[in-house]
């Protein structure tokens, strides 16, 4: 059992074939704002991410860039720390498998496996899906399609390392009958305990066909299947044989988040891989739900994502996390748009939380001259109100449920609104009551206080924002989060609003597409020219227009992560023979939609009316780089 004192959460750590989306950005947002959380009380806590770099997948996505896999992981492995960056994510560790502390920590334990009597070698036989890097059984296989993602599987004919996992099935499951908490939320845990019911049938754990990989110590001809070696990191950052005092504090980890479609590499395969080594198992793998657009699993190959950036850059970071957890509850799958977005911006965030804040803060300067006294008592509905909002939201976070937390918060929030309305502020202070005005302002005014503590896992960055219009510091911690914290003669600041109303029908003209305006012949300034930001970058896939015949619809890997691009240069290349070319990218025009599909920029060519080129650089140079 995890030390009570210590919470140490895990994201998945990423395939980095393509770069961070909002799926990934999802789970990573959600251990964050848990992490924050944590941090909150006087408690060690650790919160660690990271890239998968080995297997596959990455050494396909390599070669079709025709990049080395080490300059590959390189290069996306920083993409993610920077989005994660842009989007706020205060992470403790960024873990890649690539690292020798990972390559140590996997020989260490592979052998172990090798010596515990679980692992023997073998043939297998059959299908491989290489985007989920799963082995795919027959009798699963239906139409040579994978059964998760329905993409094409491969035939794999290798001679392997094997798993008993077949011998692990009662230990298993008298563990989740031992720790009901294993595997979060129950409707998920129900379905892990219908495999063990079924039996577990033992795994391959080494691909012979696959050289970017760890090799098995002492079998130099194969690899480590990479989702045997991935699930280590989570030792591998805790300190496992680098850092003792680390990993005996915060090993087991309290918390592996996962989305449900890894949920039994987690819950199955990675507490036997424990088990057969000697080391305690996690107290909990929460698996969440996907996010869908129409319905749909959200996802670029779809076109229905939006990309966490974009939302960031428009609208903020804590709007998009704040949405992303109101709209989706934890474990369940649910439908997400920047439509919903700014619904909830509007009405939750700008509405019922800014304009509290805004209308009660300039009245305690035009009418109090911006100080606050503290009244002998406050009302007891709102202290009542107060601490059951707060209670409620400690235990449905203590027990990951953002929503129902966040919900607290609100109601309290929302019984604000209601006492400012009731209690008629600007009638006291026309009839010039300015006792009873101090009380009414300093009652929302402390309590707005209050819940920026509360609220700064989830708003870090209003937080402290609001704790700055109050004149006090952001030090955010659950024992501030109290009332009647403010002290009498306190001098508020003249106060930033939290959140600027967003016009939807604003909102909806940037994502229209605008008639480009016809140029002027005349000549432009450089500050004209300088508008336009390009860059270099290659092509990961280029396919047909479904309904346009002269139209190519190109998928990018950008600095801003992958990008789709529709561009009228089917007469002149076959699609095939465009991947892995690095073409200038225009990245700053505005996405509109070329016969239905979105196209997020364009790639530069040169023409005239018989011959196309696309415009290139003359010598191979890092991606990325500016073009001026
Ligand atoms: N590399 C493995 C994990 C190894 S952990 C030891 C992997 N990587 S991944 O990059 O493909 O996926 C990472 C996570 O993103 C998964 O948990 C997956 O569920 C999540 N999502 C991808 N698309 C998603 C949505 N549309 N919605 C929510 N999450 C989804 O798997």
């Amino acid at each position: 059992m995890s030390n009570k004192d210590s919470f140490y959460i895990t994201t998945p750590i990423y395939y980095v074939n393509d770069n961070p989306h909002i799926g990934t950005a999802y789970v990573t947002l959600i251990c964050d704002t848990l992490s924050r959380f944590h941090r909150l009380f006087p408690k060690s806590v650790r919160f660690t991410t990271g890239c998968d770099e080995h297997g596959q997948k990455v050494q396909d996505s390599a070669t079709k860039l025709n990049r080395t896999p080490q300059e590959h992981v390189d290069i996306m492995s920083k993409n993610f720390e920077t989005i994660w960056e842009d989007l706020g994510i205060e992470h403790d560790d960024f873990i890649r498998t690539t690292q020798d502390r990972h390559k140590k920590v996997v020989n260490h334990l592979f052998t172990k496996l090798m010596k515990s009597g679980m692992v023997y070698k073998g043939k297998y036989q059959g299908a491989y899906c290489t985007p989920c890097e799963t082995f795919v059984t027959q009798s699963k296989a239906e139409d040579n399609k994978c059964p998760d993602c329905s993409r094409d599987l491969i035939l794999v004919e290798e001679d392997n390392y094997f798993l008993k996992l077949s011998a692990f099935t009662d230990k298993l499951q008298k563990h989740y009958d031992e720790n009901p908490d294993f595997v979060q939320p129950s409707y998920r845990k129900n379905e892990m305990l219908a495999m063990l019911k079924a039996g577990l049938d033992d795994i391959s754990i080494s691909r012979d066909s696959v050289s970017w990989g760890i090799p098995i110590p002492g079998d130099s001809e194969h690899v480590i299947y990479v989702w045997i070696e991935a699930l280590m990191n989570y030792v591998t950052s805790a300190g496992y044989l680098s850092d003792d005092k680390l990993f005996e504090t915060f090993w087991p980890a309290t918390c592996q988040v996962v989305g449900k479609d890894i949920l039994k590499f987690h819950a199955i395969t990675w507490p036997a891989v424990l088990m057969a080594v000697g080391l305690p198992l996690p107290q909990t793998i929460l698996a969440h739900g996907f996010i869908l657009a129409d319905g749909e699993k959200m996802s670029k190959s779809k076109g229905n994502a939006v990309s966490p950036t974009d939302l960031v850059s428009k609208y903020g970071k804590d709007a998009l996390r704040f949405s992303l957890f109101r709209e989706i509850s934890l474990g369940q799958d649910g439908s997400y748009s920047e439509e919903s977005l700014i619904k909830r911006y509007n009405s939750e965030l700008a509405n019922d939380l800014g304009n509290l804040s805004q209308r009660v803060l300039a009245m305690v300067v035009k009418n109090l001259g911006g100080t606050l006294n503290q009244p002998a008592e406050i009302d007891t509905e709102t202290l009542a109100q107060f601490d059951k909002a707060k209670s409620e939201y400690k235990d449905y976070f203590e027990n990951y449920k953002l929503n129902q937390g966040i919900e607290s918060l609100w109601t309290y929030v929302n019984y604000l609104n209601k006492f400012v309305d009731q209690s008629k502020p600007w009638a006291l202070a026309k009839e010039e009551k300015f006792e009873q005005l101090n009380t009414v302002l300093y009652t929302v005014a402390d309590s707005l206080k209050a819940l920026a503590h509360l609220l700064s896992p989830v708003l870090p960055d209003t937080c402290v924002k609001i704790l700055n219009n109050l004149n006090f510091d952001e030090d955010f911690s659950w024992d501030s989060a109290c009332l009647k914290q403010i002290p009498s003669d306190h001098t508020i600041n003249k106060a930033i609003p939290l959140f600027p109303r967003i016009e939807q029908s604003k909102a909806q003209k940037q994502n229209q597409q605008k008639k480009p305006k016809k140029q002027a012949k005349n000549l432009i300034d450089i500050e004209d020219f300088q508008k336009i930001k390009m860059e270099l970058v290659s092509i990961l896939e280029a396919k047909k227009h479904p309904e346009a015949d002269k139209l190519l619809v190109l998928q990018l890997s950008t600095s801003q992560g992958k990008k789709q691009v529709v561009s009228g240069i089917s007469n002149y290349y076959e699609p095939d023979s465009l991947i892995g070319k690095q073409v200038v990218f225009v990245k700053n025009l505005k996405p509109c939609e070329l016969r239905g599909v979105l196209s997020e920029g364009m790639v530069l060519a040169a023409s005239n009316k018989k011959e196309l080129s696309l415009v290139s650089v003359d010598q191979k140079i890092q991606e990325g780089s500016k073009v001026s």
